[in-house]
């Protein structure tokens, strides 16, 4: 169980869903990241069978709501975006450690964890502000579910990696780095990891 340090205020969701194209196009975009950031894991740990089933499985799912949100974000009319910054998602990239095992793969597997732990809060923050959408209100209390299952799966593998003792130590200070990560002026682009 991850406590995030942060809570997202409902001025997030009201935002949110006032530009709702926006919204929906980014969200897709991080659905395909997220599926690409589990098979990149994969790639790079092919000796590692619970790793493999696991994130190969949860590639295949988050391959599922790209298509779910991708077919609502045209139903809206939103631009498509496949290229984009995510400030959120660099800036915990840049905490990681490279180059020694098992530093590198921790590091991977909580941001996973710390992104997928984000979402899920933010979508479920959104269902009680979509009464006007009601198929997108059906999609993101859908996708809630999934992505509940899908940080305790990475810390899991975090854990497994590097033992339970470094993966809580490394939790502990990367909850920092994801909590400063949502800093920032507001009024910028609308994003499922845009500050509040
Ligand atoms: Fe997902
Ligand atoms: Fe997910």
């Amino acid at each position: 169980m991850i406590e995030l340090l942060t809570k997202t205020p409902p001025s997030w969701a009201e935002r949110a869903v006032s530009r709702l194209p926006e919204l929906v196009a980014d969200h897709a975009v991080c659905e395909l990241q997220a599926a690409v950031f589990a098979l990149a894991l994969v790639g790079r740990y092919p000796g590692d069978p619970a790793l493999v089933d696991r994130l190969s499985a949860l590639a295949a799912e988050e391959l599922r709501h790209f298509r779910k949100a991708t077919k609502e974000a045209r139903r809206l009319g939103a631009k498509p975006h496949t290229r984009r910054p995510n400030p959120y998602v660099s800036a915990l990239r840049a905490a990681c450690r490279g180059g020694r095992e098992p530093e590198q793969g921790l590091d991977l597997l909580l941001v996973g964890a710390l992104v997928e732990v984000r979402s899920h809060e933010r979508f479920l923050l959104l269902v009680p502000h979509l009464s006007a959408e009601p198929r997108l209100a059906k999609l993101y209390a859908e996708l809630a579910i999934a992505e509940e299952r899908h940080g305790p799966a990475y810390l899991a593998l975090a854990e497994r990696h590097a033992g339970s003792e470094a993966a809580v130590a490394r939790l502990a200070e990367l909850l920092v780095v994801e909590a400063r990560a949502l800093e920032g002026p507001p009024g910028g682009p609308v994003a499922v990891h845009s500050p509040a």
